[in-house]
């Protein structure tokens, strides 16, 4: 048997590959489960390159070339969904999402008008009105508005370009003319920010970063002072970027507080939610406060990718503004895609800065569906939980040290020694380097304001408290292995008592 829908070439492809996909793909999943697999397969890309042969020949290739090519790239693929993977935000896995992808996939169309994607289009509706009424944008008052963007730093630049558009209209058609913008955002904020003042010819230097306190936290007096000084100059300042869960420490800006000051200096107000947003599914108002004051910003980045576990990517641009997003993207010239019809309200195209743009939001609310609200919100107290597991390790045990109190699954430490002439940068830095390329954990590390090295662990839905207690165990044995070869050769017992389950 063959499908008869590839491309019309000579080339035929066995249905019996499908099957045995399929079961590569199960095998795969319960691999992640066993403690023998390892996270990743190290291979310097030199070596990697002979494992397969990448170049693109004359003649095409057969059906067992496809089912080894397959095998080869799960072998040497990283495992993000592995129990011991807690480098990246986006470890979770949900079964659900998984087959959206396929299936979207599948049936391969453009979100650009209801036409093409007529249940997409309302799938994604239905997801932005619940996240705008769950933020508080949209009320019995306000529909609020929304898409689905390839990546949370898009979503971020969506925030700009109607912060801008609503700040000055007129840049749209003659560019920022001379004039000298101002952004503000924390020195915690995640890099897309600078990457988008490029993008938007304002210059990464019309970005001015505010310092955070010790919490990883927005200065607000900083923060007007910066806004006033920028007035001073005769800037025009017109946008803030606040944070709901930080890159690296996990932190909460305070939203009131830096709204109260948007308001003031009637400023728009973005909240890059990215890694954050998805608290606002978690049931327990003591961690919603986190979240205070975010409706009264004026556009919100959530990553269901992160947190919800869906497959990258599936991002959301969220704003309170309706229908300014299509004043500030539509153009002329797209006759041929979008028509008058009676769904043309429906089209998302002329809002969005794609043409082309694949149905994430399939996968996003299966899963949602799927689970729930509850699902998500138990999620959400298994991983608090984790996070406190790892805490008590780590403030128990004299050899770590916590550099931040986590407040969301950022779990911030570094191993310490009282020796002074150890440089402990280079040994957490070596430590982590020997897990990774060991290929038993991947973790990742980040280099706090005064240069100190330390590991930025994110909890993984899919790890048990066991596996952080082997993981911190491992951290030791790691540490004492270098110690014994490169500072203190002389040691023959223990350095450091291992962690206990407690
Ligand atoms: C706070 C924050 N915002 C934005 C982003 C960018 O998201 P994406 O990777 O989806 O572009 C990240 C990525 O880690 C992030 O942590």
């Amino acid at each position: 048997m063959i499908f008869n829908n590839h491309l019309p070439i000579t080339k035929q492809v066995d249905k019996r590959i499908l099957r045995r996909i399929f079961r590569m793909i199960g095998r795969y999943l319960n691999q992640n489960n066993s403690p023998d697999t390892l996270v990743l397969n190290y291979q310097k890309p030199g070596d990697l390159k002979k494992k397969i042969d990448l170049t693109i020949n004359e003649e095409g290739m057969d059906n067992e070339w496809l089912i080894k090519v397959l095998r080869k790239y799960l072998r040497y693929s990283v495992r993000t969904t592995h129990r011991n993977f807690s480098n990246q935000l986006f470890s979770a896995f949900t079964f659900p999402s998984f087959i959206g992808e396929i299936i979207a996939t599948l049936t391969n169309t453009t979100m650009a008008t209801y036409e093409a994607a007529p249940l997409g289009t309302l799938i994604e509706q239905e997801i932005i009105d619940k996240m705008n009424r769950l933020i508080g944008f949209k009320t019995e008052n306000n529909p609020a508005d929304g898409i689905m963007v390839p990546g949370g730093s898009y979503a971020n630049l969506m925030g700009l370009l109607c912060a801008r558009y609503k700040a000055m209209p007129e840049t749209k058609d003659k560019g920022i003319n001379g004039i000298q913008f101002r952004v503000f955002v924390s020195d915690q904020a995640h890099y897309s920010f600078k990457k988008m003042m490029n993008v938007t010819g304002l210059g990464t230097e019309s970005l001015t970063e505010i310092p955070s306190d010790e919490n990883g936290r927005m200065k607000t007096d900083l923060l007007e002072k910066a806004i006033k000084q920028s007035l001073e100059k005769g800037e025009k300042p017109f946008f803030i970027g606040a944070t709901a869960g930080t890159t690296v420490y996990g932190s909460f800006d305070p939203f009131r507080e830096i709204a109260a000051i948007a308001k003031k200096y009637n400023l728009w107000l973005h909240i890059d939610g990215a890694w954050g947003g998805t608290l606002l599914l978690y049931k327990n108002k003591k961690k919603q406060k986190l979240l205070d004051g975010i409706e009264l910003a004026d556009s919100f980045t959530w990553d269901a990718h992160k947190m919800m576990g869906v497959p990258l990517y599936a991002s959301f641009f969220l704003s309170k503004h309706d229908g300014l997003m299509l004043k500030c993207n539509a153009v002329q010239g797209a006759d041929y895609l979008f028509h008058s019809t009676e769904n043309t309200s429906l089209d998302t195209g002329p809002k969005s800065l794609q043409c082309g743009r694949h149905v994430d939001a399939l996968k996003v609310w299966l899963a949602w569906k799927f689970y729930g609200d509850r699902g998500y919100s138990n999620m959400i107290n298994d991983l608090y939980s984790k996070v406190n597991y790892l805490k008590k390790l780590i403030t128990q045990n004299p050899w770590f040290e916590l550099i931040a109190d986590p407040q969301y699954f950022n779990v911030c430490f570094r191993i310490v020694h009282p020796k002074n002439s150890i440089d402990m940068n280079e040994m957490n830095m070596e430590i982590r380097d020997r897990l990774f390329r060991s290929g038993s954990y991947f973790t990742n590390y980040s280099v706090s304001k005064n240069g100190i090295v330390f590991f930025r662990l994110i909890v993984n839905p899919n790890s048990t408290k066991s596996d952080y207690r082997d993981f911190m165990n491992k951290l030791i044995n790691t540490t004492e292995s270098i110690l014994k070869e490169k500072y203190l050769p002389d040691q023959s017992a223990h350095i450091f008592n291992t962690v206990e389950d407690q």
